[in-house]
């Protein structure tokens, strides 16, 4: 076995830290609500222990392929410490202060405690809840600022890695258009929340052309702060609904779509495939990355039952049981292929060349 590098060591150092703090996190956090707020503690159920085991094997296997797709220069090794510390530092009180109004959320089972400045007509009925009991839902400023750290928090540290499991079959995607400038490739990534996916995507694809479509513009303005400063090329922000992406028919050469499906009615989910589907250019790929589901990962059904209880998702149980192949298939790709990655699953699929 060869030698790591420091690097490595380094990569592998942090990722450890970022798993101890997540779970530390979500230990006390627990506790916390036990003793302060008993009554609204999700009956969850207990993982059985050889479960655990292979959770943690399955992250580790994440994190080996992560480590090794870096190497191979699928994307730089800074993207792997590519980490906002400042802010998240600056943020994280934030979070412990935010509790009392989530367990008040959950006590009330009130799922619809939006900010007043919203104008509801804008969104889908869908859309107006707290998913995750979060404040605000998607709907302020303070919501997008506390997003990235509960989310990182939440996958124990490993959320990066598992959003960058889509960088390997976009660029093989692209490969279809190799013959033109990689400055006229466009790479949309719907439901792109704060940009992380986007900044992995141009850390990979410094010359291509990025668009984010979000339906929060509190969200799309923190991806414009963390994107937009520095000399790199401009990423285009859009605020618009997946379900009708305000690009025109086959103007783009691939489409990412990472966490949005399973926070869909399966009507919305279908609709949003069909939109990507429109908006690729024939030969063009879609990769869409969301969470595991009942199919491929069975023996982690306990985890996705607990995650549905801990968490106001909605859709979750629906989108568990759907069939994405099936949905893809329906829209018009083919060449449809998919893998799992720890909590993540990611599909890869074609808009036929002679569409
Ligand atoms: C769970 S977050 C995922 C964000 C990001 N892709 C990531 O990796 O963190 C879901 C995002 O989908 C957005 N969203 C939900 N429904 C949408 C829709 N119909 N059209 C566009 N964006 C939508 C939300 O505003 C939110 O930013």
């Amino acid at each position: 076995m060869a030698t790591p590098t420091l690097t490595e060591i380094a990569y592998r150092t942090l990722q450890q830290s970022r798993s101890i703090a997540g779970l530390a996190h979500k230990e006390i956090s627990t506790k916390l609500m036990e003793l302060v707020a008993p009554d609204v503690t999700p009956r969850t159920e207990p993982v059985p222990g050889d479960m655990l085991m292979q959770l943690r094997q399955s992250m580790a296997e994440l994190e080996d392929l992560d480590w090794r797709e870096a190497e191979q220069g699928v994307y730089p090794t800074t993207q792997l410490f590519n980490l906002p510390w400042v802010d998240w530092a600056t943020r994280y009180p934030k979070l412990w202060l935010d509790l009392p109004s989530t367990w008040n959320r959950r006590r009330e089972r009130n799922i619809r405690d939006l900010p007043d400045h919203a104008d509801e007509a804008l969104y889908p009925d869908y859309y107006l809840q707290n998913f995750h009991h979060q404040t605000d839902g998607y709907l302020s400023d303070h919501s997008a600022e506390l997003y990235d750290l509960q989310v990182d928090i939440l996958f124990n540290g490993a959320a990066d890695a598992m959003r960058r499991r889509v960088i390997a079959p976009l660029k093989r995607g692209l490969r279809h258009f190799a013959d033109r400038p990689a400055a006229s490739l466009k790479v949309l990534d719907v439901a792109t929340g704060t940009g992380r996916t986007l900044q992995q995507i141009r850390a990979a694809l410094p010359e291509a052309t990025l668009v984010g479509l979000d339906l929060s513009q509190a969200y799309l303005r923190q991806a414009n702060r963390w994107l937009n400063q520095g000399d790199s090329n401009l990423v285009q922000l859009l605020q618009g609904n997946g379900e009708a992406i305000p690009l025109a028919d086959a103007s783009t050469q691939a489409v990412t779509c990472v966490f949005l499906l399973h926070e869909l009615p399966a009507e919305a989910r279908q609709a949003v495939i069909d939109q990507c589907y429109r908006v690729l250019e024939p030969g063009g790929v879609f990769v869409l990355a969301d969470s595991i589901q009942l199919a491929d990962s069975p023996q982690f059904e306990v985890a996705m039952d607990n995650f549905r209880k801990a968490f106001h998702e909605p859709y979750y149980r629906d989108y568990i049981s759907d069939d994405i192949d099936n949905r893809l298939r329906q829209a018009g790709f083919t060449g449809i292929g998919a893998e799992s990655h720890f909590m993540t699953r990611v599909w890869t699929a074609t808009k036929p060349a002679e569409a």
